[in-house]
């Protein structure tokens, strides 16, 4: 069977794996992004679909889809692998030595534990929980599309049906399916005779669970797996893996509390609905949202926790420079409630969601604050405290007249009101980064002239007789650059009929002189440097940097000759003086034909 790596190469397109985490825009033959790991204003990120490989010409990284996934995830390759695997579809055997590591054991022993229980609830063992499951209204597809379980009641059957799979006792432990006994030794089952619902990341992988108690009786209602090597509560959306897509499609997401509003929004067809389960947003959440859509609508408890979890989720979504809706709910506590009390209300109350400043407005703008001066001062207070927080400031003035209009006060005087750095406060940090990561990649002149008439090289192959032609190795000031430019010089000498592919083919085996990720970026560099320039542009362009060179060249030597011709002049080094001399005679001959 052939390599299953080779095989997601080939079924995978490495434009359509980093798509899912940023916005490309095509330049040429390549894309280009604002470069994910590093912060920079203007993109130079590259991805180029016919080589399949990135790079950035702001920080130097790049590589294939693999270490694009194991740095964007911050993974090792048995992760990457296992992502990519998933996604192409390509199957990875368990015992493929490149796809074992500590995590995949981990993601395996979860989804074998999730498998078990699932099939356990309908055994007749689940009877009691898969009637409690019909009785909350969800059908067996929606089952199935959660993999929802029971987990039996028994201190170590799902213990020892791991075990019997092969996973050792440490396995099972640490990714948090047992617990170590308070006295003797020994495990016992974490989820006992409950309700499970499995936790996928958003590739799919199972990394952890939750166990709702089959009755009100029971003290803890969800018991959840710990924080672990696999599982981070703060960087899962529940539900993420199935609604990613059409969030992307519709360009919308609603995130809700509870995973039941979840499973009954999806069942009642609205797909783009995620959780936080039970707590506010995290940054890692929002930087999960934004990669999927810029548009959010919340719809959160009514309650005070629930209400408090909205505040801080908004305002690290505006800190996101999100777009808020909130949703208000026509009837239930929750939108599963909701959604199962009349489908129709929550229709209505996703149509109705409100702008979040409006939401501000109607909930501190109230006749009644507004009719009493104490309370007025304060509740203006609170809503200019949250204009604060809009990074744009087109948004933020539209919403300071809106206030003006509102309370019939000049605009100028609310303005004034605004703490002064939260005024349009852009802070520089991050152009302050940018420019530093300029300052490391300064390159002198040779080096830029090398850089292009490679990049015009690889684009137009035609043109290397001429470059070999007229330019000299020592016209580059650099013992790598010179070697692999003579490197270049005898492989145009051998072969016969140099096409693009041969030239990239080339290229790409260069790694005695330069590092591959840079051997990388040279293919990469034409869109960036050249975008929008006909073949003839850069035919001329090309002659000009070859131009520009020799009279670079030139120019030095001349310097170095003026130095000599002094030295041999304090010498009185007459013999010296006139072979100088008419070397000065003939570079300066060649500059002016130059010129
Ligand atoms: N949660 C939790 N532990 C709790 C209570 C809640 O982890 N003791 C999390 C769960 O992820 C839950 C979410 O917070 O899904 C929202 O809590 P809640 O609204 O109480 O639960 P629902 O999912 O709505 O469950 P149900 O409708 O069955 O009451
Ligand atoms: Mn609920």
């Amino acid at each position: 069977m052939q390599d299953p790596v080779e095989q997601i190469k080939q079924k995978l397109d490495i434009v359509n794996v980093i798509r899912e985490y940023l916005e490309l825009r095509k330049t040429g033959n390549s894309y280009k992004a604002k470069c994910p790991f590093h912060n920079e204003k203007t993109p130079s990120f590259h991805v180029s679909p016919d080589k399949q490989i990135f790079h950035c010409f702001g920080c130097g990284v790049g590589g294939d889809m693999f270490s694009f996934i194991e740095k964007i995830e911050g993974v090792e390759f048995p992760e990457a692998l296992r992502i990519l695997a998933q996604k192409s579809g390509v199957e990875i055997k368990r015992s493929d030595p490149r796809a074992i590591s500590q995590k995949n054991r981990l993601y395996d022993v979860c989804a074998e534990a999730g498998g078990f229980w699932y099939k356990n609830l309908y055994s007749s063992a689940g009877f009691k929980a898969l009637d409690y499951v019909q009785k909350r209204g969800l059908n067996q597809d929606t089952v199935q599309k959660f993999k929802i379980g029971y987990a039996p009641d028994d201190w170590q059957k799902t213990m020892h049906h791991l075990r019997s799979r092969g996973f050792s006792e440490n396995e099972i432990f640490k990714a948090g399916l047992i617990v170590q006994k308070k006295s003797g030794s020994g495990y016992y089952d974490r989820f006992r005779d409950r309700l499970i619902f499995p936790v996928q990341d958003l590739h799919g992988n199972v990394v952890g669970f939750s166990g709702r108690a089959l009755n009100s009786e029971e003290t803890a209602k969800y018991i959840n797996t710990p924080e672990g090597r696999i599982y981070h509560k703060g960087n899962i959306l529940y539900g993420l893996d199935k609604a990613k897509t059409q969030i992307r499609k519709a360009d919308y997401a609603i995130v809700v509390e509870g995973n039941m509003d979840v499973i009954t929004a999806h069942q009642h067809g609205c797909d783009n609905v995620v959780a936080c389960s039970g707590t506010a947003l995290t940054q890692e959440q929002t930087r999960l949202l934004k990669r999927y859509s810029n548009n959010v609508a919340l719809c959160f408890d009514q309650d005070e926790a629930g209400q408090l979890a909205a505040a801080r989720s908004i305002d690290l979504l505006l800190a996101a420079e999100m777009n808020i809706k909130i949703i208000e709910l026509k009837s239930g506590k929750d939108p599963d409630e909701c959604i199962k009390n009349n489908p129709k209300d929550w229709e209505d109350s996703i149509k109705s969601a409100k702008l979040v400043m409006q939401f501000y407005f109607d909930r501190y703008l109230t006749e009644e604050n507004l009719n009493d001066i104490n309370k007025k001062k304060k509740a203006v207070k609170s809503v200019l405290l949250e204009i604060t927080k809009i990074k744009n400031n087109i948004e933020q003035a539209h919403w300071l007249k809106k206030l003006s209009e509102k309370l019939d006060i000049q605009e100028s005087l609310l303005w004034d009101s605004l703490p002064e750095q939260k005024r349009s406060g852009q802070n520089s940090s991050e152009t302050r980064k940018t420019e530093v990561v300029l300052k490391k990649q300064e390159k002198n002149f040779e080096q830029i002239h090398f850089e292009r008439i490679i990049t015009i090289l690889l684009s137009y192959p035609d043109l290397i007789g001429y470059v070999v032609d007229q330019l000299e190795p020592e016209f580059f000031n650099d013992q790598k650059m010179i070697a692999f430019y003579k490197s270049l010089i005898m492989f145009y000498n051998k072969s016969d009929n140099v096409d693009k592919a041969v030239m990239t083919n080339w290229l790409s085996r260069q790694s005695d002189y330069f590092e591959q990720s840079y051997l990388d970026s040279l293919i990469l560099y034409i869109d960036r440097e050249y975008e929008g320039f006909e073949p003839a542009d850069l035919e001329k362009e090309l002659m000009k940097l070859v131009k520009n060179l020799k009279i670079n060249y030139l120019h030095k030597k001349l310097n170095g000759l003026n130095e000599e011709l002094r030295s041999a002049e304090k010498e009185n080094n007459e013999e010296a003086i006139s072979r100088i001399l008419k070397n000065i005679k003939a570079v300066t001959g060649r500059l002016s034909e130059l010129k």
